[in-house]
């Protein structure tokens, strides 16, 4: 009997459902021909959690989530939630809320630059021309999205608000951690992103660092403050391996180096709690404005399954292989609108899925007799 492995789907809102249809298409064919066995049941999230349930997060989708294996969400949010309560839009309900349920303080952002979509990047070509492969580390249950106090009051007449920026020392000695450890494991490494010279928490953040690097003596640790770092990745990408940095940073950072590898349709990202429990999901968010006309990429998306097949099924081999049909898919010239030049000659997100599963089942068939004598 093949074991049995559980994926709680959330499709959610823009593109979300459309990109995770075309992940169904390689679920089927891990199933067929990778003798796996995963099973798959969907749940809502967002703003289709508020329609439907009147809460961004169902309790039947909490209940979901933890019976599985591994999380795959698409996106949430649209505007058509903007005029609700900040603490009932679709992004804090639901996905905040989900992250801070099961504590998924790691989130892992690889940032890779394709060769085939280098002309995409923003950047000038001498810049990129060694191309740059770099893994944003981001602390994702703590810092000034969830600090408390946090609100908007009245003096007077006048409104003010405010967030609370805290971390406590274990939030990023556990990350730290995490860093440290892939940094020795791949030979990386580290740059910790901070803006200690104003900021008290991040003087915690750099000298807890610190601490933790002592443990890793093989492993390179620099330190940036934050306006430094975000020059940095425009001015020379390939200086960074791993971006080591705080909830907020982590967001804005990651979508900068999303960026200049040419499209943030392409980028996937994964995150754990203390337990290596997963959830996946594209960075890229749910693009309200290309929703339902068929032009999403799916990349990101498939991206995301398979780093879930890496790290929560544990099956590398397999994941490369997805991973490889996506670069050949890319090579053969095969673009969605968001990454070609061509505005007129593009494959649709339906065709995107068939074609990376299309060019999986040819990988299968080239390696075969490899897979069933390792026995993958
Ligand atoms: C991300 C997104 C989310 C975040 C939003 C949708 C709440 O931008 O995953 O980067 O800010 O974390
Ligand atoms: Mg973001």
């Amino acid at each position: 009997m093949k074991k049995k492995f559980k994926i709680a789907i959330l499709p959610g809102d823009g593109i979300g459902p459309e990109v995770i249809k075309e992940t169904y298409k390689i679920i089927h064919v891990l199933n067929q021909y990778f003798n796996l066995n995963i099973q798959t049941k969907e749940y809502d999230i967002g703003g289709i959690g508020i329609k439907n349930h009147g809460t961004g997060l169902p309790n039947e989708t909490l209940i979901g989530c933890k019976k599985s294996d591994a999380i795959l969400l698409g996106s949430v949010g649209g505007p058509q939630w903007n005029h609700l309560p900040l603490d009932q839009q679709p992004e804090r309900s639901g996905l905040l809320n989900l992250r801070k349920k099961f504590n998924f303080f790691c989130n892992l952002r690889p940032a890779k630059l394709y060769r085939e979509l280098q002309d995409l990047s923003p950047l000038r070509k001498e810049i990129i021309s060694n191309g740059f492969n770099i893994l944003c580390i981001r602390e994702l249950t703590g810092g000034i999205y969830f600090g408390l106090p946090k609100g908007i009051k009245k003096n007077g007449k006048e409104k003010y608000a405010f967030d609370t920026e805290i971390y406590h020392e274990f939030e990023i000695k556990r990350i730290a951690h995490i860093a440290f450890q892939i940094a020795q494991k791949k030979r990386l490494k580290i740059t910790s992103v901070d803006k200690s010279n104003v900021l008290e928490s991040s003087i915690l953040w750099r000298n807890t660092v610190k601490k933790i690097s002592k443990k890793y003596p093989d492993v390179s640790v620099s330190h940036l403050y934050v306006d430094n770092a975000a020059m940095q990745i425009i001015k020379n990408p390939c200086q960074f391996d791993i971006i080591l940095t705080s909830n907020l940073f982590g967001d804005i950072l990651s979508d900068e180096c999303a960026m200049i590898t040419g499209s943030i349709g392409m980028l996937p990202s994964a995150s754990f709690n203390e337990k290596k429990f997963g959830m996946y999901e594209p960075a890229g968010g749910s693009a309200p404005d290309i929703q339902n006309k068929n032009i999403a990429n799916p990349i990101a998306q498939i991206l995301s399954l398979s780093m879930l097949i890496e790290y929560s099924l544990k099956k590398p081999e397999i994941s490369k292989f997805i991973n490889t049909s996506i670069k050949n898919v890319l090579k053969k010239g095969y673009k969605t609108l968001d990454i070609t030049n061509n505005k007129k000659k593009y494959v649709t997100t339906e065709e995107m899925g068939n074609l990376i599963t299309e060019f999986l089942i040819k990988e299968y068939e080239k390696n075969e007799k490899n897979l069933i004598s390792k026995n993958i």
